[in-house]
């Protein structure tokens, strides 16, 4: 089986690739000639997610998927959401778009967010949407500097470290986007055996 992962970003594609049996063959956008950046022009994370998927089904005639990632926080009614890279502005800096998470929610009691990945799929003429979500709360300060985007203003549910500190083996194995790659692989997995 055959399969693009709608994605340029090398090290998503190797998570991804690992997982998999070695009968499922892993292609990216580079793999299949796509340099594009596909527009996410979507309202939802769902709707990003549905967009990349499908501009390669119907652009190239191949199954794939694709995922899209957000941060919603409660007290900001869901926001940044699916605007999570460019929260800040277009020039999408992780720097500026904790700084304006930690100002909005400066006095705040309410600290609870989560973090969710939707991956969609397209299999064979037939579509289907993988989630997963990790629950926890924005710390007052920035701690750590591991992992990326919001990881040190974030405190996954359980632990006393935000995703900044604590090491990169236990985020990847608590994530969002882990839970949601790890359903995609069981599902593929049994639709190839
Ligand atoms: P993407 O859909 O994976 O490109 O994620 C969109 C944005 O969400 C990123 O630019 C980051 O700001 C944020 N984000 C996604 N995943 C994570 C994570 O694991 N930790 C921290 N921030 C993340």
């Amino acid at each position: 089986m055959k399969i693009v992962f709608a994605t340029h970003n090398a090290n998503k594609l190797e998570e991804v690739r690992k997982l998999l049996p070695k009968e499922i063959q892993l292609l990216s956008l580079d793999d299949i000639g796509c340099s594009e950046d596909i527009p996410e022009t979507g309202k939802t994370l769902e709707e990003n997610a549905k967009i990349k998927a499908d501009y390669v089904t119907q652009g190239y005639g191949l199954d794939c998927f694709s995922d899209d990632t957000g941060l919603l926080v409660d007290a900001l009614q869901g926001a940044p959401g699916v605007y999570s890279a460019r929260y800040a502005g277009e020039q999408k800096s992780a720097q500026g778009n904790m700084v304006k998470i930690l100002s909005e929610l400066n006095g705040n009691g309410n600290r609870n967010a989560y973090f969710k990945t939707v991956i969609h799929l397209n299999l064979q003429n037939h579509s289907y949407v993988f989630e997963g979500i990790v629950n926890g709360q924005i710390t007052e300060e920035q701690h750590g500097s591991g992992g990326f985007g919001y990881d040190p203003i974030f405190k996954p549910e359980g632990f006393e470290q935000t995703f900044g500190e604590l090491p990169m083996e236990t985020k990847n194995s608590i994530s969002h986007r882990a839970r949601a790659v790890q359903k995609l692989v069981d599902f593929l997995k049994n639709q190839s055996s």
